[in-house]
């Protein structure tokens, strides 16, 4: 007999707290689907009493994703739990997350109140969140570090309260697998009603055991986890969904726990995730990395060759790796460039494709043979794409070891074209000088990355900028064959993004990065 676990994806909670992370609330929506496709039971969407930004997107989210739970986390404030329902109440199914800290460093140090302060507040807070909804989830926050007998009194009385969820984070990513297992094994004995709640787990990554410990916390009772796609998350993460998701399903033989996620829909949610973050995914990173299926060794490419699996634990198709590779190219058609789209686990209105099958053909026309990665490039500059008040018309550049590094570029600025030229210290510092010239930005570049999005000479660079203006952070993505000319549409993204951003104060995200 299996047990049926719960999957909780904060990936646009906490996820979107890891540096960098945060995205818009068009971006938010589209992830939520996607995390909808790959069927998780729960979506924490957000923090609405964060930001207004935050509070507008969280709604949006409720609105539209009908057919999973959508939870929004609340402190025990009212006003918090006032915000936090006044964003998910047109949910299907909605949830209230109230979280306080139960450590002494934090109640000393960080609340300044004594542990039967926190206690009442608590049991205040989920009575309150009940006045609501059912569905309310309390999390001790730092609960790894709480005093045992302290931590399980709170539960009774949360539970008393109403709450139907309790949650164990090990918020600082502190615990050990066998520590925790006997942490939950403890709640589980020494909470009276422990029995009328479901018990859950959170860690993070702070020393790589968060997977590990969740799976822990799961053998000693837990039946749900806390995770995000790509294990992003406030500093080193937290525990990766896919990695629960598949240790499960692997070894449901040693376990006897299965989830409700459609496992094919796991490498196209890794590949969105990163898209829109700009957070890119180690290649060795478990379960989802480049380098999570690749052979290198004569005697492994031998075996797999003989057999799959003499060295593969699971099959790539299982993840949503196609291995049936629909090869790409200038003769592929539009019904060609559907399917593909399709086995990539992506979809799109038809005014997106024909955008997009437009860019295939142009890129096509390059190169003899697209791969999935290129047009997996393709669909991110899609995906990122807000509007298009500044458009790249032409770029020339002239640079070498003797010349001065010069850039001419043609812009449509709001549908009039302008053009100018302008000097850097290398070539892709004059396309960015110029093009700011030209539209009179003043955006400082914060972060500027490239990465080869296939192998060979003939292969896709992608560029991730950063831009910041009077406070306002954009990320803007750019690809193409010709590093300076990906590097050039980055930057106009960029700029796009910023002015996007200027316009829609109401998509705000707390530190305002769209
Ligand atoms: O890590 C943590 O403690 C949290 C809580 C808010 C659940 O994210
Ligand atoms: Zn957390």
């Amino acid at each position: 007999m299996s047990e049926r676990v719960i999957v909780f994806d904060t990936t646009l909670r906490d996820g979107e707290q890891s540096p960098g992370a945060s995205m818009n609330a068009a971006e938010k929506l589209r992830l939520a689907r996607q995390l909808e496709k790959l069927a998780v039971d729960v979506i924490e969407a957000g923090f609405p009493a964060s930001s207004p930004g935050d509070f507008e997107s969280v709604k949006m989210i409720a609105q539209k994703v009908r057919n999973v739970g959508v939870a929004a986390l609340a402190r025990t404030s009212k006003d918090d739990i006032d915000q936090a329902w006044g964003a998910v109440c047109d949910a299907a199914r909605p949830r209230i997350h109230v979280f306080v800290a139960t450590s002494d460093i934090h109640l000393r140090h960080k609340l300044k109140m004594s542990r039967e302060e926190v206690l009442k507040e608590a049991v205040e807070a989920v009575k309150y969140a009940k006045r609501f909804t059912n569905d309310v989830e309390f999390s001790t926050e730092d609960g790894t570090r709480s005093d045992r007998d302290f931590l399980c009194k709170v539960f009774e009385a949360v539970i008393e309260a109403g709450a139907t969820t309790v949650n164990l984070p090990d918020t600082v990513g502190y615990t050990l697998p066998e520590e925790f297992y006997g942490l939950v094994r403890y709640v589980e004995r020494y909470t009276p009603n422990i029995h009328k709640a479901i018990m859950s787990v959170h860690c993070h990554n702070d020393l790589g055991l968060a997977t590990a410990n969740t799976l822990a916390g799961l053998r000693a009772g837990a039946r749900q986890a806390e995770v995000t796609i790509n294990g992003i998350g406030e500093r080193a993460g937290n525990t990766s969904l896919e990695e629960v998701a598949m240790a499960l399903f692997t070894r449901k033989d040693l376990t006897g726990f299965t989830t409700g996620i459609r496992t094919s829909e796991i490498y196209p949610t890794s590949r969105l995730v990163s898209m829109i973050t700009g957070i890119v995914v180690q290649p060795n990173k478990a379960v989802v990395g480049a380098n999570a299926f690749a052979h290198e060794a004569g005697i492994h490419q031998d075996g797999v060759l003989k057999n799959p699996m003499t060295y593969e634990i699971m099959r790539p198709e299982t993840v949503g790796l196609s291995s049936n590779k629909l090869v790409m190219g200038k003769h592929s058609g539009r019904h060609a460039f559907r399917k593909k789209l399709e086995q990539l686990g992506y979809e799109f209105k038809e005014e997106e494709f024909n955008r997009l099958f437009k860019k295939f053909k142009e890129l096509a026309d390059k190169r003899k043979e697209l791969l999935d990665e290129d047009i997996e490039a393709l669909i991110g500059e899609e995906v990122l794409r807000s509007n298009e008040e500044y458009q790249l018309v032409y770029l020339n550049v002239v640079s070498g070891t003797v010349a001065v590094p010069t850039a001419t570029v043609k812009l449509k600025v709001k549908g009039e074209e302008k053009q100018g030229a302008g000097f850097g210290v290398g070539p892709i510092d004059a396309a960015f000088n110029t093009i700011s010239k030209l539209v009179g930005s003043k955006a400082k570049l914060l972060r500027f990355t490239v990465n080869a999005i296939t192998g060979g000479m003939d292969a896709q660079g992608e560029v991730t900028v950063r831009l910041q203006e009077n406070g306002l952070v954009a990320l803007g993505k750019g690809a193409d064959p010709d590093i300076i000319t990906a590097s050039a549409k980055a930057y106009v993204n960029g700029l796009n993004r910023l002015e996007y951003l200027k316009r829609n104060p109401a998509f705000l995200a707390k530190d305002t990065v769209v």
